[in-house]
C-alpha cells in the first residue's frame, strides 16, 4: 500500500487553475522530492496535500484512506499523522525551542508536563540539538533552526513529513548536514518525506524519487529517480536541470 496516492487532483485559486491531472503515489519511507520553476505550484500542491487547500477534483489517499471523503474528525486524525515544516521553519520567536516543540503536544495529546518534557528532550536529541530546550530561535544558527523545526514536526511521531525548502537560505555545508539528518530520520523512524526543493545537490544526493511540475502545462512533466530522469526523461529541460553541475 502506498503512503500517499493522488488521483487526478486539480488545484485552483478562485477561477485560476494552478495544477490539473495530478496523479502520483509515494511509497512508505520514500524521500520524495517535488521540484519545478518558481510559481509552478509546488507550495500549492503541498498545501493541498496537508488539507489547507481543497482540490475541486480528484482524490487523495493516505495509507489507503480517502482523505477528501472522510468526515472532519477523521480528517483531523489523519492530519495528526503529518508533520509540516514551512520554508522559514516558522518557529515562534517569543518562545523557547522547548516551548515551540511543546505546542503540538499540548494541542493534540493529553501528556502531562513531565511527559511532554521527556518527548521534547527525545526529539531534540533525534535532530542533534540535545539540551537546546531553553534557547530562543534567535540564538540559533539557520541550520539549527531547521533542526529545531524538524524536531517540532516530529513531535507527534508523524508517518509523513512535508518539508518546504529544507536547504532554503543555508550554505552548502549546512545544507549537506540537513540532508544527512533527513536520511537519518527516515532510516531510523521510517518516516515518509515529501520535500520541495530547488537544491540540485540535495536531489542527487538523497532523493529516492523526483516529481517535476511545470507552470505551462500545469502538471507533471517527469516522475522517476534522479538518475532515470537525468538520462532518460523525455523532457529536455528536465535532463538539462539534472545534468548541470
Ligand atoms: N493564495 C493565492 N491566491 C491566488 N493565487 C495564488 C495564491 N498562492 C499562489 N498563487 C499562484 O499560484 C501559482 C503557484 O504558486 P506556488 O506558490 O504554489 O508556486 P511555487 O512552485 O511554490 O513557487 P516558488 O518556487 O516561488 O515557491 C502562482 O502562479 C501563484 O501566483
Ligand atoms: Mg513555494
Amino acid at each position: 500500500m502506498s503512503a500517499i496516492r493522488l488521483e487526478n487532483i486539480r488545484c485552483l485559486y478562485e477561477e485560476t487553475i494552478v495544477l490539473e491531472n495530478i496523479s502520483f503515489a509515494v511509497d512508505e519511507g520514500e524521500l520524495f522530492f517535488i521540484i519545478g520553476g518558481s510559481g509552478c505550484g509546488k507550495t500549492t500542491l503541498l498545501r493541498c496535500m496537508i488539507g489547507l487547500l481543497k482540490p475541486d477534483q480528484g482524490d487523495m489517499f493516505y495509507f489507503g484512506k480517502n482523505f477528501l471523503s472522510e468526515d472532519v474528525e477523521e480528517q483531523r486524525m489523519l492530519l495528526k499523522k503529518f508533520g509540516v515544516l514551512y520554508q522559514s521553519s516558522a518557529l515562534w520567536s517569543s518562545m523557547t525551542i522547548g516551548e515551540n516543540i511543546s505546542l503540538p503536544l499540548e494541542e493534540y495529546t493529553t501528556l502531562n508536563k513531565k511527559d511532554r518534557r521527556e518527548v521534547i528532550a527525545l526529539k531534540l536529541a533525534q535532530v542533534g540539538l540535545a539540551g537546546a530546550e531553553e534557547l530562543y530561535p534567535s540564538e540559533l544558527s539557520g541550520g539549527m533552526r531547521k533542526r529545531a523545526g524538524l524536531a517540532r514536526a516530529l513531535a507527534l511521531d508523524p508517518k509523513i513529513v512535508f518539508f518546504d525548502e529544507p536547504s532554503g537560505g543555508l550554505d552548502p555545508v549546512t545544507s549537506k548536514e540537513i540532508d544527512k539528518l533527513i536520511v537519518e530520520v527516515r532510516d531510523t523512524l521510517g518516516t515518509t518525506m515529501v520535500i520541495v526543493s530547488h537544491q540540485l545537490s540535495s536531489i542527487l544526493r538523497i532523493a529516492d524519487r523526483v516529481l517535476v511540475l511545470d507552470h505551462e502545462t500545469r502538471g507533471i512533466i517527469a516522475d522517476g529517480t534522479p538518475y532515470e530522469l537525468a538520462s532518460n526523461s523525455s523532457d529536455q529541460r528536465v535532463r538539462n536541470f539534472l545534468n548541470q553541475s
